[in-house]
């Protein structure tokens, strides 16, 4: 409860408005009786100033460069929990007791294998499709399958929730054995959320596939500091989805598709074919730089700058050492790691970026460890997915059962033509 209010004048009348305080001591203005009051509304492109809920999921601070899940800090969570103990906590608020993670993975492990019908899909993509768009496909498709899972009065939804968590990385390991005309790997369900994925992603049947322990850990990290950062667009994208009632299983498909492009999650992939361009002669890291700062477009600094982040984006200062370190152990792209860092001392000692507040972002280093790992570039982003998705689910989740919950409908400022008068065809 707070006492404090905002005064804002129009047209000669004051009108006060609530101001709100979060647990962090983010100050908004609560403008919810706005147009009911006033008769306007507010106009924020890119709602760069608008909070669309009250959420206790995930806290950023990003002038501090802080990020912190349920208050655990990030760096707290990518030392010490693994991906689905930070699932749990991420979606049900609590970190698991024992006997509760347990039973997540026993149940996630009861549904990572995809219906045989699924399985023929991906026949008739062609090869060279991206990965993302086969996953949204086969996710949106879920709701096909599972319409048990479907109904808009569920919101709690946990059996969709876990097929979800289950499924992705099988969707996403079938969709790369697909594009290279592998057969498709089963899931093996003694091993972890993460090995099992590699396992889908890199044996074949025609011998045994050995986990690289440091590898597994090092994607997982990589899982844990994807799996939220609040109202970013792809789980905006979610929520707005969502807010129509829609299912889990399409929510999640529009939050892939959503992700997908090149100033969000398709980051990581653009990272990567920039520092090869360096790598291969298309300039020097400083006349990147350079071209960058002129504002073109085909050079612009990939993994750098973020809407939130006016600070090193404390994410990426984590991969950063797990790179050098997974590096140092299994050998690996380092001359790409050297001219990411090479770029990186150039922009931030350059007053270009550092007026502007641009740092690396978490997809500036991310690439790094995928290509060393041998994961292939076009399935960077799907792997951003798979760690987004727990982020995705709670927030959907509280979503739905917030008190506040109403669909969600942005308004506009009309500033078209007005009163045209209709012409039939020929006296146009
Ligand atoms: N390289 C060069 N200049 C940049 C960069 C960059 N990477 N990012 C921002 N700028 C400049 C802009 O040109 C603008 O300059 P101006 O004020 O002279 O016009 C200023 O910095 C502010 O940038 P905006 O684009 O207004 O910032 P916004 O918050 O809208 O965009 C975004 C943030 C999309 C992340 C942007 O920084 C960007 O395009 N970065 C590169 C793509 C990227 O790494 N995306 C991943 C983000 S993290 C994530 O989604 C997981």
């Amino acid at each position: 409860m707070t006492t404090e209010t905002a005064t804002l004048h129009i047209e000669g009348d004051s009108y006060e408005f609530p101001v709100i305080t979060g647990t962090e001591n983010e100050k908004a203005v609560d403008l919810r009786k706005l147009r009911s009051t006033t008769g306007m509304i507010t106009l924020d492109p890119g709602f760069a100033n608008s909070g669309a809920c009250r959420s206790s999921i995930t806290f950023i601070d990003g002038e501090k460069g802080i990020l912190k899940y349920r208050g655990y800090t990030i760096e707290d969570i990518a030392q010490k929990a693994t991906f689905l103990e930070t699932a749990y906590l991420l979606i049900y608020g609590t970190l698991p007791t024992r006997d509760q993670l347990d039973d997540l993975k026993y149940q996630i492990k009861c549904h990572t294998m995809l219906h045989e019908d699924i399985k023929r899909f991906y026949s008739g993509f062609p090869k060279k499709a991206h990965p993302m768009a086969v996953c949204s496909a086969v996710v949106g498709a879920l709701s096909a399958f599972y319409p048990e899972f479907t109904d808009p009065d569920d919101t709690e939804a946990d059996g969709g929730i876990i097929r979800l968590l289950a499924k992705l990385p099988t969707i996403a390991a079938c969709s790369y054995k697909h594009s290279i005309g592998q057969p498709i790997m089963y899931p093996m369900n003694n091993l972890e959320y993460t090995q099992n994925f590699m396992q889908m992603m890199f044996a074949t049947p025609c011998e045994d596939y050995e986990i690289d322990e440091s590898v597994s850990r090092a994607l997982e990290i990589l899982l844990i500091l994807h799996a939220d950062h609040e109202q970013n667009c792809s789980t905006s994208t979610v929520r707005l989805v969502g807010s129509s009632q829609a299912n889990l299983f399409a929510s999640m498909s529009a939050g892939i598709s959503a992700l997908w492009g090149p100033l969000h999650g398709g980051a990581n992939q653009k990272v990567i074919e920039m520092l090869e361009r360096i790598e291969d002669g298309d300039g020097s890291a400083e006349n990147f730089v350079e071209r960058a700062k002129a504002g073109d477009d085909t050079a612009r600094l990939m993994g750098f700058g973020h809407r939130v982040y006016k600070n090193y984006d404390p994410r990426a200062q984590i991969i950063k050492k797990e790179c050098r370190d997974l590096l140092d152990k299994i050998g690996g792209q380092s001359k790409l790691l050297e001219i990411a860092m090479k770029l990186e001392e150039i922009a931030l000692n350059d007053d270009y970026f550092a007026q502007r507040k641009l740092y690396p972002n978490v997809d500036f280093y991310s690439g790094i460890i995928y290509k060393a790992i041998g994961i292939p570039v076009n399935m960077f982003t799907v792997l951003f997915a798979i760690g987004r998705l727990p982020g995705w689910i709670a927030q959907w989740r509280e979503m739905r059962q917030d008190n506040d919950f109403r669909i969600g409908r942005p308004r506009q400022i009309y500033v078209g033509p007005v009163n045209q008068e209709f012409k039939p065809v020929d006296e146009r």
